[in-house]
C-alpha cells in the first residue's frame, strides 16, 4: 500500500485521496501506481458505483512531481508512471466525482476533463502550466479543453497558462458546482452518493453512450500528446526551466504567475 494514496469505501463509493500535503499532492511514479490500482479496483469491485477523487491538506494536486521530469531513472523509462493511470481512467466505466480545492494544476487539472461532475471549493484555482513548463498539454486535453470551454478559451487557458479562478472555470463549464471551503468534501461526497445508488446497468450503460463518440480520439490523442510532451520533457529548454523551479530561482516564472 502507498500512503501517499488512501482508498475507502464509503457506502459504495471508492474514495481515493491524494496524501501528500507537504508537497502540495504532487504525483511521483509510485503514487500513479497507486492510482491506477484504485481506479482498476473500482472498475472491477462489484461494490462499488462510483468514484471519488480528492486531495488531502487543502489542495486537489499540484501535478505531476517536476523532479520525475528531470534526466534520470525515472525520466528515461519509455513509457511514462502516468501512462497506467490514465489508460485506467478512460476505461473505467463508472462514474468519477472530483473535489478540489486550492490548487489544481497540471495533471490535476487536465484528470478534470476525464470526471463526471467537478466540485470545487470557493478557493480553488486551476492551472495548466504545461507551455511555462517548456511541455505541452497532457491527458487529451488539447481536445476535450475545447470541447467544454470553446477553442478560444481553451487556447487562452493552455497556451497562457494563468492561474483559473473557481469562479471562472464555474463559467466556462469546466466546474459544475462551486461551494463553501467548509463544505466542499461533504457536497462531493453526497455527488458522488447520488450516482452510486442509481440503477446501475442504466447508469453504466448512459455515461458509455455519453464517452462513446470521444473514445477513439481520445486514445488517439494521449498517445500523440505523449509522444510530443515527452520530446519536449528532454529539451534543453523545459531542463532548465524544472532545475529552476527545483532550486526555487526567484525568477521561475514558469510556476509563478
Ligand atoms: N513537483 C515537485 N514539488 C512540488 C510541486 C511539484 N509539482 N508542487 C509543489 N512542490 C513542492 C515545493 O517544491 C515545496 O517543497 P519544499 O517545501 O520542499 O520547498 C512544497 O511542495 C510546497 O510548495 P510551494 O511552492 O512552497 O507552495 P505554494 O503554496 O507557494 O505554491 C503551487 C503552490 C502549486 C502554486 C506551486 O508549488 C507550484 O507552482 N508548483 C508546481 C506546479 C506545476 O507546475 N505542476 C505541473 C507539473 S506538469
Amino acid at each position: 500500500m502507498n500512503e501517499d494514496v488512501l482508498v475507502r469505501l464509503d457506502d459504495s463509493v471508492l474514495v481515493v485521496m491524494l496524501n501528500r500535503p507537504a508537497k502540495k499532492n504532487a504525483l511521483t511514479a509510485q503514487m500513479y501506481g497507486a492510482l491506477a490500482a484504485a481506479i482498476s479496483e473500482a472498475e472491477s469491485r462489484d461494490d462499488v458505483q462510483a468514484v471519488l477523487l480528492k486531495g488531502e491538506g487543502g489542495n486537489f494536486t499540484s501535478g505531476n512531481d517536476i523532479g520525475m521530469f528531470v534526466s534520470g531513472p525515472v525520466a528515461e523509462q519509455r513509457e511514462s508512471p502516468a501512462v497506467p493511470f490514465l489508460q485506467a481512467m478512460t476505461s473505467l466505466r463508472k462514474p468519477v466525482v472530483a473535489c478540489v480545492r486550492g490548487h489544481a494544476v497540471g495533471i490535476g487539472a487536465t484528470v478534470l476533463l476525464h470526471c463526471d461532475y467537478v466540485v470545487a471549493s470557493d478557493d480553488a484555482r486551476i492551472r495548466f502550466p504545461f507551455v511555462d513548463l517548456g511541455l505541452c498539454p497532457e491527458f487529451a486535453s488539447t481536445l476535450l479543453l475545447q470541447h467544454v470551454v470553446g477553442r478560444n478559451k481553451a487556447a487562452e487557458w493552455l497556451l497562457l497558462g494563468a492561474t483559473i479562478p473557481a469562479a471562472e472555470a464555474h463559467q466556462a463549464g469546466l466546474v459544475n458546482r462551486i461551494v463553501p471551503l467548509g463544505l466542499v468534501e461533504e457536497e462531493a461526497l453526497s455527488i458522488a452518493k447520488r450516482f452510486a445508488i442509481k440503477p446501475r446497468q442504466a447508469l453504466l450503460a448512459t455515461r458509455g453512450l455519453i464517452r462513446e463518440s470521444t473514445e477513439a480520439l481520445i486514445k488517439a490523442r494521449i498517445e500523440r500528446e505523449g509522444t510530443v510532451f515527452d520530446t519536449l520533457r528532454r529539451s534543453r529548454e523545459a531542463q532548465e526551466i524544472f532545475q529552476q523551479f527545483l532550486q526555487r530561482a526567484p525568477d521561475a516564472a514558469a510556476t509563478r504567475v
